[in-house]
């Protein structure tokens, strides 16, 4: 029997091709370029691998007859169209739980650098300024804050876990109550921030969430407010952000996420009172490794005819092969 055919997208994890290339033919876009892939081996290809950088989109979906697994990596999807792939058929897979508890350690650490301000007191020590006496101000602190997680999936879940050792008041918002939270509940952003000073962001990206954070809720937060966001740039509306924190209607922003990346707008980079990472929330050997691990047998899972192991919920969820493609 020939090889399945796999196309990998957006520069994927070393270790998941060469996984991959034990046993399938994998065609990386990074090294052949998509349109001669596409134009030598769009009829064959079985499985897309991507790591979310450029959308797989419904022309590309469109182009790939014998499409049946997109295996993402990463817990958010939202670059996928999984409409169109469900419309034919096809599995979507992404990797969750993996990264839970680094995305929650990563998400406390930014909070209280950008509560305690780390990277601006550790420019202050190598600029010298330290060394030639100049005074360095008083942070804001994370005593008496209350926090807003919005969002509570696993990751959520997890990061109210982690802070309840903190000893803050903690509220969040969400489309459904969790049954077993004792936190307050609320269906609605702005009333979630008018109760907070300090929102941290977990949302998925998508249609659905696009700019949720707007100006109304950034004003409901206050002056003394600050914004997390370890989701996606989309969940915030970046021009009311920007507005916000020079004009001083909020206090501190810790963004890993941003709208256009690896764009981020000079207005930010400009801006003391931003901490501003490149969206390394998952990124540590431990984790990725877990993830490329589960990416690679969500594919051989599927190609051995066991199903896939973590099918998103928009698209079909087949427990084997031939139910998703058709065949007996
Ligand atoms: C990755 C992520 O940065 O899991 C996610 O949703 O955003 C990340 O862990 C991304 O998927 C990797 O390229």
């Amino acid at each position: 029997m020939r090889p399945v055919k796999i196309l990998s997208l957006g520069q994927m994890m070393r270790e998941v091709d060469q996984a991959l290339e034990a046993r399938f033919d994998v065609y990386r876009d990074d090294f052949l370029g998509l349109e001669a892939i596409l134009a030598e081996q769009g009829r064959e290809i079985a499985a897309i691998v991507t790591r979310g950088r450029a959308p797989t989109t419904a022309a590309l979906i469109e182009r790939l007859p014998k499409l049946e697994l997109i295996a993402n990596f990463g817990v958010g999807y939202d670059s996928v169209d999984v409409h169109e792939a469900a419309r034919h058929g096809v599995v979507v897979t992404n990797t969750p739980d993996v990264l839970n508890d680094e995305m929650a350690d990563f998400t406390v650490g930014l909070l209280i650098s950008t509560v305690r301000r780390f990277p601006q007191a550790d420019g202050y020590v190598r600029s010298g300024a330290w060394a030639r006496g100049e005074g360095f101000p008083l942070s804001p602190s994370l005593r008496g804050r209350r926090i807003g997680i919005a969002g509570m999936g696993r990751i959520g879940r997890v990061i109210a876990k982690r802070l309840a050792g903190f000893d803050v008041p903690i509220a969040y918002y969400s489309r459904r109550k969790v049954v077993d939270l004792p936190h307050p509940h609320h269906t609605n952003l702005v009333s979630l921030a008018r109760e907070v000073d300090t929102l941290i962001v977990v949302l998925p990206g998508g249609t659905e969430t696009r700019n949720i954070v707007d100006s109304r809720v950034l004003e409901a937060l206050g002056p003394e407010g600050i914004l997390i966001n370890v989701a996606r740039g989309s969940v915030v509306d970046e021009a009311a952000l920007i507005w916000a924190l020079a004009m001083r209607t909020i206090l501190a922003a810790g963004l890993d996420v941003f709208a256009h990346e690896p764009a981020v707008p000079d207005e930010l980079l400009a801006m003391d009172n931003v901490v501003l990472l490149p969206h390394i929330g998952s990124a540590t050997h431990h984790t990725r490794r877990l993830m490329g691990e589960l990416v690679v047998r969500n594919v051989t899972s599927w190609f051995d005819g066991m199903g896939a192991l973590t099918p998103v919920p928009e698209t079909p969820q087949p427990t084997a092969r031939k139910l998703a493609v058709g065949a007996i």
